[in-house]
This record gives structure tokens, C-alpha cells and sequence, in this order.
């Protein structure tokens, strides 16, 4: 497989998901444009493609919860390659707050504009783009956009939204050659939570505890969520729309036991 000549925007890219699926793509020759809000995190992820793929990565250091950076986004890369083939939107945060919760309409905005208006918004400034190429957009939503998770109604929602959207989106521009689906992941070992003001111990018993939780009785690596995108993002994907993947480690399959 190869994505030579695909010109891959991928947000969130400096850890985590992001960096695994950046690192992936730049195996298969991707000529990246890589985003992030930490720049040293995206410099040292730019730098690890770039060993790879002996190709130079286009970086941008954005908060894309500021529509205008979002838009630079896609005029830079467009900039840069003169194309766009493909859009990641990887980029998230986790944010706390159940029904009843004191903090939730403190994290409910910051949240659902991170993890849903803004890969809404890149996809919106990108389609001319994507048009152009018949290229895709891949959005990483999450298994708790399709099942619960206590004390997370945020993060829940967005996720939810985001894969409602990638089927309206596929929907849309369908007939125009672009394919949009989403990947769900199950548990991966990332710093989502400690970046969103966890400790480390907390993160590390969080994934203990998914681990177990899950059929398989493993995480799921950042590396296989990049082998499952590069598969929809190449020519063995052309038929895969508007669907959403779970890689979960069969985390969402509910046990009832009489
Ligand atoms: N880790 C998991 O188990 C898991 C499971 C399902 C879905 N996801 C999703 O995968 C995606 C990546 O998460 P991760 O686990 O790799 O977390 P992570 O914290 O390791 O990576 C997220 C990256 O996004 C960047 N980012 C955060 N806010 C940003 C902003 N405003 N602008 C630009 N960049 C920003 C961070 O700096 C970080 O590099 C998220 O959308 C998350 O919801 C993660």
C-alpha cells in the first residue's frame, strides 16, 4: 500500500492518535500537513515523519478552537502542496460534566467546539479542495459517541455529532468523489487525560481499567488506528463511505448474563 502524492492534513498530530496515524502515513510516503496547538510536541512528530519518509512535513502550530486558524489550516496546506487529498481530524480533548454537574456548561463549550465544530469547520474550508482531488476526510470520533460514559457528556456528545456528521457529509458529497467516514477507537493509551488535567497515575489506572474491561483484554495501539485509516485513505478504500469503524478491542459489546 502507498500514499505517495496524497497530500494528508492530520490535526492533533503532535501525540497520541494523531502522531500514530502522522507516523504511519509517512511509512507510506504521505506528504503531510501536520497540526497541533503544542509546537514542540509537532516539531518532534514532524521530525519522526520526516526520518521516516525523508519527505519535509508542513506544520502548523494552531488552536483549533479559533475558526480563523482552522481556515489557515487549509489555505497554508493548500499553499504548501497545492492539493489536498485527504483530511484526519484527530484533534480532542476530553471534558467532564454529567447531567446534574456543576461543570459542565464550563467544559461543554470548549469541547464541542474542539471536537466537533472544528473538524466541521476544516471540512467546510477544505471541500473545494477534496472536491477537486476526489479525496476523503477521516474523522476520529470515539466508542462513547455510540455508547455511554458516565461524567462525560461533552465529550459523549461531540462524538456522537461528529458521526452523525461524517454520514450527512458523506451523503453530500458522495456524488463528487469524496468519501467521509470515521473511526471509532476503543481504548488507546494516549495523554488525553493527562492533558486535560489529570494526573498521571489516573491516566494510567483510566487504561488499566479499559483494558480489562474490553473481550480482547488490550489496548488498541495508536499504530493500528494508522493502518485502519491509511486502508480508507488509499485505493483499497474507494468504496468505503459514510461509515463508521470501531476498533475497539470489542470494548462496546455489552455482557448479559442470565
Ligand atoms: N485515547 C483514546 O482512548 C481515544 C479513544 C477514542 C477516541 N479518541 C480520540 O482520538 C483523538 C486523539 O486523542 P488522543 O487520545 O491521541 O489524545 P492526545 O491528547 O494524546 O492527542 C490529542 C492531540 O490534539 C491536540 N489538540 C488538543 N486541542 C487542540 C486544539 N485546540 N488545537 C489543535 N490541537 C489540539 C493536543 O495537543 C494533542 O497533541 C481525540 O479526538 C480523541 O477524542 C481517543
Amino acid at each position: 500500500m502507498s500514499l505517495a502524492d496524497k497530500v494528508v492534513i492530520i490535526t492533533g498530530a503532535g501525540s497520541g492518535i494523531g502522531k500514530g496515524i502522522a507516523l504511519h502515513f509517512a511509512k507510506l510516503s504521505a506528504k503531510l500537513s501536520l497540526v497541533d496547538i503544542n509546537p514542540d510536541n509537532l516539531r518532534t512528530a514532524a521530525k519522526e515523519c520526516e526520518d521516516i519518509s525523508k519527505l519535509k512535513a508542513f506544520t502548523v502550530t494552531a488552536d483549533l478552537g479559533d475558526l480563523k486558524n482552522a481556515k489557515n489550516v487549509v489555505d497554508s496546506t493548500k499553499q504548501a502542496y497545492g492539493r489536498i487529498d485527504v483530511l484526519v481530524n484527530c484533534a480532542g480533548i476530553s471534558g467532564p460534566g454529567g447531567v446534574t454537574s456543576d461543570v459542565l456548561m464550563n467544559s461543554m463549550d470548549r469541547v464541542i467546539n474542539i471536537n466537533l465544530i472544528s473538524p466541521i469547520a476544516l471540512t467546510n474550508y477544505a471541500s473545494d479542495a477534496l472536491i477537486e482531488s476526489k479525496g476523503c476526510v477521516i474523522n476520529i470520533s470515539s466508542i462513547f459517541g455510540t455508547t455511554c460514559i458516565e461524567n462525560g457528556i461533552p465529550y459523549a456528545v461531540a462524538k456522537a455529532g461528529m458521526i452523525h456528521f461524517t454520514k450527512c457529509a458523506a451523503l453530500e458529497l458522495g456524488e463528487k468523489g469524496v468519501r467521509v467516514t470515521s473511526i471509532s477507537p476503543g481504548p488507546v493509551s494516549t495523554n488525553i487525560l493527562v492533558n486535560s488535567g489529570k494526573s498521571q497515575e489516573t491516566s494510567d489506572k483510566f487504561w488499566q481499567y479499559l483494558a480489562a474491561q474490553c473481550p480482547l483484554k488490550k489496548l488498541v495501539t495508536a499504530e493500528e488506528i494508522g493502518e485502519v485509516a491509511a486502508m480508507i485513505a488509499s485505493d483499497l478504500g474507494t468504496t468505503i463511505t459514510g461509515i463508521d469503524y470501531i476498533i475497539d478491542s470489542g470494548m462496546s459489546l455489552k455482557r448479559f448474563t442470565l
